[in-house]
């Protein structure tokens, strides 16, 4: 068989049910490289008026994130946090986390899903918006979490002169995290808080 001949899903039989279902556990598995290539074309097709592209401010952020000893799963989502810039402009943050949902773990994935509010804190004034818009989230036991992640790592990523690790340094830990098996409990992790990696303080 080489496709199916039903035209409507309902006349399907199990045969071609069963004749589908390794062509879409092999299409899943390609899920890091298509990840890869929608990064890739954040390059070119940016938001303009930043000094870097969102490409690069991905980079910055998870560059950052790696370089204070963070996990593989805050490292990716700083990566890929933004990722929903150009299908999804004004859900971008839950665009991403749904992405990320089946493969991450709880913590960072509504981080992910909830940074747009919590970026508010550093521009929504000049517009005349609620730059408090984070504080709806304040009983979540992820919110300081969140407030870190913006400061550290999404808000302070748009330097052009901060020097970046490339793409491709990062694509063996994309590949990893989307090659975990999806909505396993384990990787998941329900409930649990581990924050942000604590920063080392200069010595008085
Ligand atoms: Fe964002
Ligand atoms: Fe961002």
């Amino acid at each position: 068989m080489k496709t199916v001949d039903f035209v409507a899903m309902k006349d399907g039989t199990r045969e071609e049910y069963l004749f589908l279902k390794p062509l879409e556990d092999e299409h899943i598995k390609g899920t890091a490289a298509r990840v890869i290539r929608e990064l890739r074309l954040q390059e070119e097709e940016t938001l303009p008026g930043y000094k870097i592209s969102r490409l690069a401010h991905g980079l910055q952020a998870a560059t950052r994130a790696y370089r204070e000893g963070a996990d593989i799963d805050w490292v990716v989502a700083a990566l890929l946090h933004d990722i929903g810039d150009g299908l999804a402009p004004q859900n971008h943050d839950r665009f991403a986390a749904e992405i990320l949902r089946p493969y991450m773990r709880e913590e960072v994935v509504w981080t992910v899903e909830h940074h747009a509010a919590f970026q508010m804190y550093y521009y929504a004034h000049h517009y005349g918006w609620n730059q408090h818009e984070r504080e709806k989230y304040r009983d979540s036991i992820y919110y300081q979490s969140c407030v870190d992640f913006c400061e550290r790592w999404d808000q302070s990523s748009f330097d052009p002169d901060y020097k970046t690790e490339s793409l491709d340094y990062f694509i063996p830990m994309v590949m990893e995290v989307f090659s975990r098996r999806a909505h396993d409990p384990a990787v998941q992790q329900k409930g649990v808080v581990r924050g942000l990696p604590m920063l080392a303080t200069a010595a008085e």
